[in-house]
């Protein structure tokens, strides 16, 4: 136990030291990173305003059946758009993506447009939205509808890597009794980000060095995490 103690204490010393040396922009950047779902419906709501149209309530419950949307693709980018582009069926709702969800059936409500993307390379929020997402004029016309009052966002790289994967599911209804979680708690479905739950995510694995020193921190406090039961 003591020796535990002094390995994480050590750790932790070397933890500090670097995020010492490498200053404040290390603190910025992984700001940036942090859950690039909810940066997305930043970018949408931003968008949306700017347009006059209202801003849409960041739903968790909506953006886990996007992420669970995502998963139904198994990874196959083939299938999202082009010729052989598929959809999994509206049944998959009520039968598969609320449950994996803890979403009670009960509060699901309209979905009024998705958006869905597909990308080898990882990109930022901003270029996901301008660049996979919004194509044409039908996308913006999606974007823009007044049926939508809530929105939620995914994102997830198979097995933490290419391809990645992004969807967006616009809902209707009032936000705060519809595509509830029991018990009223987000449930964490990983691999995958969504937006609304207030969590840090990362979507994809960047081995820049900023990056590197965030997954670095990161596997310090989980492990002190499980040290600390000892
Ligand atoms: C909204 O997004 C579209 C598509 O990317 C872009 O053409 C347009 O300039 C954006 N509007 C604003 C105000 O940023
Ligand atoms: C909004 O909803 C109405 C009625 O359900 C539908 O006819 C219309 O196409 C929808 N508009 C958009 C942009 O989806
Ligand atoms: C529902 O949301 C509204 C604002 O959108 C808020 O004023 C109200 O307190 C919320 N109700 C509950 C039960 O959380």
């Amino acid at each position: 136990m003591p020796k535990t103690l002094t390995v994480w204490f050590l750790f932790f010393i070397f933890s500090f030291f670097l995020a010492a040396s490498t200053g404040s922009t290390a603190a910025t950047q992984t700001k940036v990173t942090n859950n690039p779902a909810d940066k997305l419906v930043a970018v949408i709501n931003d968008n949306r305003t700017a347009h006059k149209d209202s801003s849409l309530f960041d739903n968790p419950g909506l953006a886990c059946l996007a992420l669970q949307y995502i998963k139904a693709y198994q990874g196959d980018c083939g299938a999202v758009g082009g010729p052989d582009a598929k959809k999994p069926p509206e049944s998959q709702f009520v039968e598969v993506f609320a449950p994996t969800c803890g979403v009670k059936a009960t509060t699901l409500a309209p979905i009024t447009g998705r958006f869905l993307g597909c990308q080898t390379k990882y990109v930022h929020a901003p270029e996901a939205f301008s660049e996979i997402l919004i194509r044409n004029q039908k996308s913006l016309d999606l974007l823009y509808s007044k049926n939508h009052t809530q929105v939620g966002a995914a994102v997830t790289g198979t097995d933490g890597g290419s391809p990645y994967f992004w969807c967006v599911l616009f809902g209707n209804g009032k936000p705060n009794s519809t595509f509830a979680f029991e018990g009223g708690v987000a449930k964490a479905t990983k691999p995958g980000c969504y937006s609304g739950a207030n969590d840090e995510c990362s979507g994809a694995h960047d081995w820049s060095p900023v990056n590197v020193m965030w997954i670095f921190a990161a596997s310090v406090s989980i492990a002190m995490g499980f040290a600390f039961p000892l």
